[in-house]
């Protein structure tokens, strides 16, 4: 287990960090708790489901990667499915503010790339920023999704974000989380097609422009990040920061990274590459390979 992991374990009441070891200490520890575990921890905790979601926030925040703040983040995103995912905040030194991921975009994009078909609350351990509201506003669950805070009564995404801009404001009826299967030519590169698929999957309706990346690690093994677009657009996760968010929550370091694929579409109306690379470069890697697709 990491130190990290080990001490955020200390912030947890004791029968509930008791019930967490086993979880923990397991070598495939994916930073979620399925429907079945949530319900064993609350047993073994004696706690609520709320109360848990809170008590596992330190948890969460555990993952946070916050050079420049020393401000760690920790989320919750809870899944339809009855699963719980955890997220934290990742800032990057040197790369521009801009590219930071907020601990809730890190929770909700990972159970959106676990597949996860809608969300129906987050909970996280401070009052989320304008830039989170609005991100979480794109979501296909945004009428009904709630937001859970310590100390706080849980309140709707709306009450939180009154008279919301969102994606009706610029006619598009698709929301992030609505299955998306963009059909784009193939390659016959493994590693390229899975930057493919992701882009296939990815979220686009603003621009068409959609992208994925892959990043191969020195096991063999690979991520892979889609781009989220959001209405109004600045809030808009990179793909990079999406594939960034898993490599975190599954526990592997940036040193770990062999090969790096972003994939878009030929003459799209904008490009990911230059802040990919930006980017990847501020976490000491360096070469970036860029594959342009056609959509079929
Ligand atoms: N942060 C979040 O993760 N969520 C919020 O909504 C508030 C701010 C992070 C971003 C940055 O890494 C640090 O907290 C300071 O703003
Ligand atoms: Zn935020």
């Amino acid at each position: 287990m990491n130190e990290n992991l080990l001490h955020a374990l200390n912030d947890c009441p004791p029968r509930l960090a008791q019930a967490l070891l086993p979880y923990l200490s397991g070598e495939q520890f994916s930073a979620s708790f399925s429907a079945e575990e949530v319900t064993a921890l609350q047993q073994a905790s004696g706690l609520s489901a709320p109360e848990l979601a809170i008590a596992l926030l330190p948890i969460a925040a555990s993952y946070a990667v916050a050079p420049l703040s020393h401000f760690n983040v920790g989320a919750i995103a809870h899944g339809e499915s009855g699963r719980w995912y955890l997220g934290a905040n990742m800032e990057f030194a040197a790369a521009p503010l801009q590219q930071t991921v907020h601990a809730e975009q890190s929770a909700i994009t990972h159970a959106w790339l676990s597949d996860e078909s809608r969300l129906t609350a987050v909970t996280v351990n401070y009052t989320p920023c304008g830039h989170c509201r609005q991100f979480m506003n794109e979501l296909n669950c945004a009428e009904q999704l709630t937001i859970a805070l310590p100390g706080c009564a849980t309140q709707s995404l709306h009450y939180y974000l009154p008279n919301a801009f969102g994606p009706q404001d610029l006619g598009v009826t698709q929301k992030l989380f609505d299955p998306q299967t963009q059909r784009l030519s193939e390659h016959d590169d493994p590693l390229v097609q899975a930057a493919i698929d992701a882009a296939s999957q990815s979220y686009a309706p603003y621009t068409r422009a959609y992208s994925g990346i892959a990043l191969q690690l020195a096991s063999g093994h690979w991520i892979t990040g889609r781009y989220a677009e959001n209405a109004a657009f600045n809030p808009s996760l990179p793909p990079l920061q999406s594939a960034l968010i898993l490599m975190q929550l599954h526990g592997h370091p940036v040193s770990a990274l062999r090969r790096a694929v972003l994939v878009e579409v030929a003459q799209a109306s904008l490009s990911q590459r230059e802040a990919t690379a930006v980017t990847l470069s501020a976490l000491g890697y360096h070469p970036l390979e860029t594959v342009t697709v056609t959509v079929k």
